[in-house]
Parts: structure tokens; sequence; C-alpha cells
């Protein structure tokens, strides 16, 4: 089945093409600008700029995979968690071309398409394994099981990781001569000429069962750090790598545990933030360490992309799944296969 993945969660629109076997053909991932004055996703804009690119994105998508729409069989989309009105662009779009092409339709967890990231990217990757997923709007240490068997270890109890790392660069002020809204690559790269240990941060780990996070903390003595220094403060780049350690500390540390507590052998590091070169670094060494492996897909499949929609949603299609169209978009609905 040729098969078209679309994704429209937050600011990125995105088409992708798998062929029959599943390989991407074509992985198209627009990144909204339009937010660049207001430090931060609009939702509205959002939505707007959803309705005006995701037709042309789909469009050099197919190009790209030098297919037409008489070669689909089916499509697959992302239907939350997410902002309600840009899903909405996505699942009505992925309907209406469904219903009126006679193709297969799928709705896809955000969640599960970053888990399903690391199968196309991961060098054959199958479960049992654990996946720390950390992104701008999730941290989230789940146990896959199976492909559709998922239990969840820790999440965060406030702040994403990913989200951390924005508000950080704003702090910082490394977002103002930048069109982007997302801060985690200026920080990081900001951190290389810093020193990790010149400025002292916590390292919160949850006093609660299981491996939740919590970053909130951090980012406010971030803030206060730099208050406190008054002009002769710490430089950017030092609280940049202070900060950036601190952060890949705990994923780490909480990783190991999850390592520990279920006896996988391999874990995959997905999402966002897992485009984080320290973090990628520190977490191989601390797994080989340990005799596990680690796997990363490639920067453009860690970020949002639909590529990763479309593998979960074919793995459901091939389950039987799918052809409901009373599909809707839903702000945070729970991950489907996970345990209570
Ligand atoms: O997965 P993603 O594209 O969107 C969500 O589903 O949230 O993740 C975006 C997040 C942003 O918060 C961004 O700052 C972060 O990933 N990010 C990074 C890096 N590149 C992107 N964080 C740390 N280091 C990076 N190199
Ligand atoms: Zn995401």
């Amino acid at each position: 089945m040729t098969l078209l993945g679309l994704e429209t969660s937050c600011d990125e629109t995105s088409a992708a093409v798998l062929d029959d076997g599943g390989s991407v053909l074509s992985n198209v991932v627009l990144s909204q600008q339009d937010h660049a004055a207001y430090g931060g996703v609009v939702p509205e804009l959002a939505s707007r700029a959803h309705l005006r690119t995701l037709q042309p994105v789909v469009e050099q998508a197919l190009r790209e995979a030098d297919a037409s729409l008489d070669d689909l069989q089916a499509v697959a989309v992302t239907f939350g968690p997410g902002l309600v009105g840009s899903l909405l662009v996505g699942v009505n779009f992925a309907k209406a071309l469904a219903w009126a092409r006679g193709l297969a339709l799928v709705g896809v967890h955000h969640l599960e398409g970053h888990l399903f990231s690391a199968r196309l990217g991961g060098d054959g990757l199958e479960p049992p394994f654990a996946a720390l997923l950390v992104s701008g709007g999730h941290t989230e240490l789940i146990h896959v099981r199976a492909w559709g068997g998922y239990r969840c270890l820790g999440r965060t109890l406030d702040d994403a990781a990913g989200e951390a790392f924005d508000k950080v660069a704003r702090l910082l002020g490394l977002l103002s001569s930048t069109s982007a809204v997302h801060g985690g690559r200026v920080v990081s790269e900001a951190a290389e000429s810093g020193d990790p240990g010149s400025v002292d941060l916590p390292r919160a780990r949850p006093d609660r069962e299981g491996l939740d996070f919590s970053f909130s903390g951090l980012k406010t003595a971030v803030r206060r750090r730099l208050a406190d220094g008054g002009g002769a403060g710490p430089s950017t780049e030092d609280v940049a790598a202070s900060f950036q350690e601190a952060v890949v500390d705990v994923l780490v540390g909480r990783t190991e545990e999850a390592v520990e507590k279920t006896g996988v052998e391999r874990v995959a590091l997905v999402g966002g933030v897992a485009a984080n070169r320290r973090l990628r670094r520190r977490l191989r060494e601390a797994l080989d360490s340990r005799g596990a492996a680690l796997f990363v897909p490639e920067p453009v499949l860690c970020t949002d992309n639909a590529a990763m929609i479309a593998a979960a949603g074919r793995f459901r299609l091939l389950h039987g799944e799918g052809g409901d169209f009373g599909l809707d978009a839903h702000p945070r609905p729970p991950l489907p296969g996970l345990e209570a």
C-alpha cells in the first residue's frame, strides 16, 4: 500500500509518502515562520498557516516521491495531542481526500508517531525497548513491550524538556535575532563554548512512584541566577552549558533507572530534543557502560514530521484499524495501547 502521512499538530506542516514496503519516499517539513514576532507559537496563526500550506506541501511530497494521487491507497493523519485548530486542518484534509479518492483513513496519536520514528531511523529496532521521548510538548519514558503495547515509566510533572530549552533561550535573549520560536538548537550552540560546571543549578527528581521529571524549578533557578548576577553575572555561554548539563544529567539518570527497572537492552531517543548532541553523547556513554544499545533517528525524523505518522498509521492499518470517518481532532487523547 502506498500511504500518505500528514502532520499538523503544532507549527510544522508536513506530508510524507511511504511505499508498499513502508520505506520513506518523501518527507516534506515546512516550519512556520509566522510566530517569530510573538515569542511562541500562536494557535490561531498556526491553524491559518496549515490551511494555506498543507495542499502545496502534499503536492511537493507526491512530486518528490514521484507519485500521484492515483498511486495512493491510504492516508494517515495526526488526530492529537496538539493544538486543536491545527489538528482540525490535517484531520479534515485527510477525511476529504480519503472520501473523494476512496482511500483507507487512519488517525495517529502523535506520540505513537514519535515512537515509530525509532523504527524508521533505527537500523531495524524492534521491541522490547525503552523510549525517552523528549520534545517541546512532552517528556516521557515509555516501555515499548510491543508495537501498540506501551507502559509509561515516567513523565514530566510540569514543563517538557524542550519547553525548558525554549524558555531559557528567551531568558538568555538568544531568540531575539532569529525568526525561530524554538530555542533548543541556539542554547546548545551557545553551550558549546561554555563551562557546564560553572553555574550551580538544581537537578530535580520528583519524589514519586515512577521515573517522573520536573523542569520548571530549573528554569526559575536560571532566571534567578541571571537576576542575581546583575551586570557581572555568568556569561550566556556558561549559563547555557550549565543549564544543558542539568537537563542532560536528569534525562540520562532517569533513562538508566528505566533500563534497570525494565531489563531492556535497547533504548530509543526520540522527539525534537533528541537532536541535542550533548544528550546523544552522554546517553550513549551511559548505556555503553551498561551494555545497552542506543538508537537515535536522524534529526529530521526527531522533530515533528509526517514520515513517523505514516509509519505508525501503516502499522495500525496492517492490524485492521482505520476507516472511521467519525475521526476527530482531540487536544489530549490517551496513547492507544497504554497500560493503566
Ligand atoms: O518534537 P518537536 O519537533 O515538537 C514537539 O512535538 O514538541 O520538538 C521541538 C522541541 C523544541 O522545544 C526545541 O527547542 C527542541 O525540540 N530542540 C532541541 C534541539 N533541537 C530542537 N532541544 C535541545 N537541543 C537541540 N539541539
Ligand atoms: Zn512532536
